[in-house]
């Protein structure tokens, strides 16, 4: 059975452009429930250990220092199907190869800045939300 929750990042690039509000309207619009959101900045540390299952990648080492060059929105989603249904809605890593009208289409840059982050899986949501929030902050 899928679940209902993913975790999301708007990444650095997208909120440089002053497109965090653009982009919330999409993720609203397609059915999702915000039900937890954070704007801050991850360390060098936190971005090495949030992205520690790409440690051995050789983007790994771009893809720490870009993530924590700027500030990010983190958010937890809530829809049925959310992993599913987010990853349709935010389209492929790799902008030129995203759908149209899909976020990453509409709103990346590159392979690296590539405007948001969505959950692979449901476990990964679990653990990603959790690096992020806390089950107090939640409730
Ligand atoms: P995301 O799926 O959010 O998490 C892993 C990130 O690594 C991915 O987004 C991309 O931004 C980045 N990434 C994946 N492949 C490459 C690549 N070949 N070069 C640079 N960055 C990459």
């Amino acid at each position: 059975m899928s679940g209902n929750r993913t975790f999301t990042m708007i990444k650095p690039d997208a909120v440089e452009k002053n497109y965090i509000g653009a982009i919330l309207d999409k993720i609203n619009a397609a059915g999702f429930k915000i039900v937890a959101m954070k704007y801050t900045q991850l360390s060098k540390e936190n971005a090495g250990a949030f992205y520690e299952v790409h440690k051995e990648r050789p983007f790994y080492g771009e893809l720490v220092d870009y993530m924590s060059g700027g500030p990010i929105v983190a958010a937890i989603l809530e829809k049925e199907n959310a992993v599913t249904d987010f990853r349709t809605l935010i389209g492929a890593t790799n902008p030129e190869e995203a759908a149209e009208g899909t976020i990453r289409k509409l709103y990346a840059e590159s392979i690296s800045a590539n405007a948001i982050h969505g959950s692979d899986s449901d476990e990964n949501a679990a653990i990603e939300g959790n690096f992020f929030f806390s089950s107090l902050e939640r409730h």
